[in-house]
């Protein structure tokens, strides 16, 4: 037989004493629920007979209450998937709701929400941001997923759960998926770590979340790269931070300018590997100078090693935190570029002193990371996948990369400047002269070409207007006749032809 799915129920309080039959009681509680708007128009009911039972009352007084809302219209029966909520609900039933839809007690304006919350910048979904279509940011190539892998994984450990993956866990994270990572950081990326310093956390975001938690204060100093990250920029600015805008040139971010503008800063945001946006690499003898700048001045750099696995015309460039001698280095890493963003898992390397901190205050954010993406993703890595995955897309990324350097070096000729498309999956086209950044990417969303303006990555006023293009999920197919539409869009904002 067809398991039907069952419904949520409306607060329904039968009093067995009342003069009022319990068919009526039950008949008038769900009245009233579609008439508040609890119970909305094509919302499943519960079935008669667990509704009788969570009740508490034989079945007969629901099913006529149930054939009564059938008879008026307010509920239908679909044969196989259960009772619902009428979808045409009778019509004054519908206009005593929107009359009752305005809440009681709200009056116009803004009501008081806390002062560091209200001093925040709306969050609003930029027309370029979680799009589907070419060159869209931070989009991976999910086609090339080894999704039957993955699947054979997770089905694993949903069918043999242990009994303590049903429990909290451990707020480091699992064991075992913190080994892996470990034995991949000290081989790959020459990370300084062992396991017992290896945090698993949903996100890079999560990671910078819990180190500003941990190492700063309100009104404390932080270098931020100019221009940077800003969804790692406002975790400080959210944390009450004084944001210190520090250059980025053609060796990374400028540490003597640094220690001019704040030698006191408390600490340093960077992507050494490769500058989020602008893509260059730190050079070594900055790095140096950053470490030692951190040591002398007691300071923490955190650093975001976002991307590192992609490099196309060399090789991977090893981490900061592997040349630090002194533990000021908080690494920060991510499974969002490598695999997929929405599986939120990324890894935090702490410094052995701090690791008891870090514990506890992430116990006080959410406890522990979820178990069954852990264990899934620590059998990929071990397993082989990961390494695979990664050497496939390498070819993959290093592939679209080409294929989108040449076609805008075909459209555009030398009238724009392509930045960082040396690693990673984005590169910076610069834009010609007179041009608006903003207004491209709006007039270039118009055309399905999803670019993100490099002026929203400035936290001063933009040095440089330019376009972001994601080649991630951009197949070299589609990338030439993309170039193409966002030539039409640049010379119909220049008015006039660009000579290639
Ligand atoms: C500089 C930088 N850091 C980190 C991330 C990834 O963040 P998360 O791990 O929270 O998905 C991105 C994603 O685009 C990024 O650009």
């Amino acid at each position: 037989m067809r398991k039907v799915a069952s419904g949520f129920s409306p607060v329904i309080a039968v009093e067995r004493r009342s003069k009022k039959p319990l068919h009526k009681q039950v008949y008038e509680a769900f009245c009233a629920a579609i008439v508040g708007g609890s119970l909305r128009a094509g919302q499943r009911v519960p079935s008669s007979r667990s509704l009788a039972l969570e009740l508490n009352v034989s079945r007969l007084p629901v099913l006529t209450a149930y054939s009564q809302l059938i008879a008026e219209g307010y509920f239908e029966a679909r044969s196989g998937s259960g009772t619902f909520v009428s979808s045409s609900l009778p019509e004054q039933w519908v206009s005593i709701r929107q009359r009752a839809a305005t809440p009681v007690g709200i009056r116009s304006g803004r009501r008081p929400v806390s002062k560091r919350s209200a001093a925040f910048p709306d969050f609003r979904g930029r027309p370029w941001q979680n799009r589907w279509g070419a060159f869209v940011v931070g989009q991976v190539a999910f086609d090339h997923f080894p999704v039957e892998v993955w699947s054979r994984l997770v089905n694993r450990h949903v069918r043999n759960p242990r009994v303590s993956s049903f429990h909290y866990g451990d707020p480091m994270g699992s064991h075992t998926l913190r080994s892996t990572i470990a034995d991949y950081l000290r081989t790959v990326r020459a990370v300084n770590c062992d396991a017992g310093q290896v945090m698993i956390v949903s996100g890079s975001q999560q990671g910078l979340e819990l180190s500003a938690r941990v190492l700063l204060d309100p009104g404390d100093k932080v270098w931020v790269e100019e221009p940077g990250y800003r969804a790692g920029r406002s975790v400080f600015a959210f944390a009450g931070c004084r944001l210190v805008p520090v250059p980025v040139d053609a060796e990374g971010l400028d540490v003597s300018a640094g220690v001019k503008l704040a030698r006191n800063a408390r600490a340093a945001f960077v992507t050494p590997s490769h500058q989020f946006p602008l893509g260059v690499s730190m050079s070594a003898p900055r790095r140096l100078q950053l470490v030692d700048w951190a040591q002398r001045s007691g300071a923490w750099i955190i650093e975001d090693d976002y991307d590192s696995e992609y490099r196309y015309e060399s090789m991977p460039i090893a981490s900061l935190q592997g040349l630090d001698r002194n533990s000021r280095v908080i690494y920060i890493g991510t499974f969002s570029k490598t695999l997929f963003p929405s599986l939120r898992l990324g890894y935090v390397v702490v410094p052995p002193d701090l690791v008891g901190r870090f514990v506890t205050i992430r116990h006080s954010m959410d406890l522990c990371p979820p178990n069954l993406y852990q264990s899934v993703l620590a059998d990929f890595i071990a397993e082989g996948h990961f390494a695979r995955h990664i050497r496939r897309t390498r070819l993959l990324y290093s592939e679209r990369r080409n294929v989108l350097v040449e076609a805008i070096r075909g459209e555009f000729g030398t009238s724009v400047e392509l930045l960082g498309a040396e690693a990673g999956m984005h590169l910076v086209a610069t834009l010609p002269k007179g041009l608006r950044d903003r207004q491209v990417s709006q007039q270039a969303a118009l055309q399905d070409v999803w670019l993100w303006p490099l002026s929203g990555c400035y936290l001063e006023k933009p040095q440089t207007q330019g376009l972001i293009l994601g080649f991630g999920s951009t197949t070299p197919k589609e990338i030439p006749k993309a170039v193409e539409r966002l030539r039409a869009v640049i010379e119909s904002q220049l008015g006039a032809k660009i000579s290639a």
